[in-house]
């Protein structure tokens, strides 16, 4: 057992941990933040996508005692007054169906909006090629991050 500290969305966290769990079962159980989800716990769904000190990861490529003193964004943590731009486009443009995908989704183009307020659609379709979607065939989840981007810049 190892003991680690964290920040998941400005809060601290501090607990022992077994070496080999993956950061994604310790933010699902030990944290209890459950809209990280697990699609196949070996890095090719990307629906465990989190923000890990400014930049995307895949939670289940990592092991928690690796996330030691890391700050870490998770959906939970995108709404402060309200939802956040990204959460209102993507129920605005219908780009949820099934929900399973939208959180790891909503994380990389939080992260892509903010090295790149203006994105075209190719660097949108770059920046959301590791999470898969099976439900929307993606044209209204790229439309909801240009309509997203859109409502950010004015
Ligand atoms: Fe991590 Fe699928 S659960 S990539
Ligand atoms: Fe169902 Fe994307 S909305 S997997």
């Amino acid at each position: 057992m190892h003991k680690i500290k964290v920040r998941i969305n400005g809060r601290d966290f501090e607990d022992e941990v077994d070496s080999r769990l993956l950061l994604v079962h310790y933010i699902r159980q030990k944290a209890r933040l459950t809209g990280t989800h697990v699609g196949c716990d070996t890095g090719n769904c990307g629906a465990c996508t989190i923000i890990f000190n400014g930049k995307t990861i895949k939670s289940c490529l990592m092991l928690a005692v690796q996330a030691n003193g890391a700050d870490m964004t998770t959906v939970e943590g995108l709404a402060k007054n309200g939802l956040h731009p990204i959460q209102e486009a993507f129920m605005d443009r219908f780009a949820i169906q099934c929900g399973y995908c939208t959180p790891g989704m909503m994380l990389s183009a939080c992260s892509l909006l903010q090295t790149n307020p203006q994105p075209n659609e190719a660097e949108i379709r770059e920046a959301i090629e590791g999470n898969l979607c099976m439900c929307t065939g993606y044209q209204q989840i790229v439309e909801a991050i240009q309509y997203a981007a859109e409502k950010t810049r004015k």
